[in-house]
């Protein structure tokens, strides 16, 4: 991380997990470990948490998010939210183009494109989410995947909506598999990454572009992950449903 420069951002993304009573614990458990952060620390909730975590994050410094929006603002979408319905409740913040929407859910780059369009249409900061498959990077092609679905989900995105957008680094076979990147691995993509935003944009506006990195980090590796340059936080799976592991992290990132 580079906090001269750039946000640092921890975001907990809790998935498929949490009934409200559950939720409401975890909160509450999280609330005193986290006051003191020096970084930016979000919980990405499921849609029935959302009210729940809105209403128990009031005055303190955790923001929430959803973990995915429509492009529509309303309309026939059976099952779908709206980014607008989002904005409504007061939710600051949305994953687009989890690696798990993009598998389990047909999430393809121009659907992802297409909520990112709506989400900042509707004011949210979107975290955007890229990465490789572990076939893809024995190909060779970890670039050239993150380039490609960097460069089409910022399709129509200006450099002042810029600052509302945060991309999440998540190699895919490092998501819920125990394996993390290297610190290397996750600095030398998040570079890149960067660099593709550069030619997209300027070299300002990428420098101030927040890079997470996501997939396994948690409270041991935390450190070494965000002692990198581009390494400007975490988007937390497993290691967010546990308030110890992820007061931990978001220590990691206020040092
Ligand atoms: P894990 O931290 O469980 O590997 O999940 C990472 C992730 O997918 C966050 O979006």
């Amino acid at each position: 991380m580079n906090k001269a420069v750039r946000k640092t951002v921890i975001a907990g993304n809790w998935k498929m997990n949490k009934t409200r009573p559950e939720a409401k614990a975890l909160i509450e458990e999280l609330k005193p470990l986290t006051a003191k952060a020096d970084c930016d620390v979000v919980i990405c909730v499921p849609y029935t948490n959302l009210e729940t975590a809105l209403a128990l994050t009031e005055g303190s410094n955790i923001k929430v998010g959803a973990e995915n929006c429509h492009w529509a603002e309303s309309g026939a979408f059976t099952g779908e939210i709206s980014a607008l319905m989002l904005k409504e409740m007061g939710v600051q913040y949305v994953i687009i183009g989890h690696s798990e929407r993009r598998q389990y859910f047909g999430e393809t780059d121009v659907t992802v494109n297409k909520r990112v369009r709506a989400a900042l249409d509707a004011g949210l900061t979107v975290i955007l989410c890229v990465g490789e498959l572990l076939e893809q990077r024995e190909q060779g092609i970890t670039e050239e995947i993150c380039a490609m679905q960097t460069k089409i989900a910022l399709a129509g995105v200006t450099e002042e909506e810029l600052s509302r957008i945060i991309i999440a680094y998540e190699p895919v076979w490092a998501i819920g598999t125990g394996k993390t990147a290297t610190s290397e691995q996750a600095d030398e993509v998040n570079g890149y990454i960067r660099s593709v935003v550069a030619k997209l944009y300027n070299n300002n506006a990428a420098q101030k572009l927040t890079i997470q990195y996501g997939g396994s980090m948690n409270a041991k590796n935390a450190d070494e992950l965000l002692a990198k340059e581009h390494v400007d936080g975490g988007l937390i799976g497993g290691a967010s449903l546990k308030a110890p592991d992820f007061a931990a992290i978001v220590a990691a990132a206020s040092k």
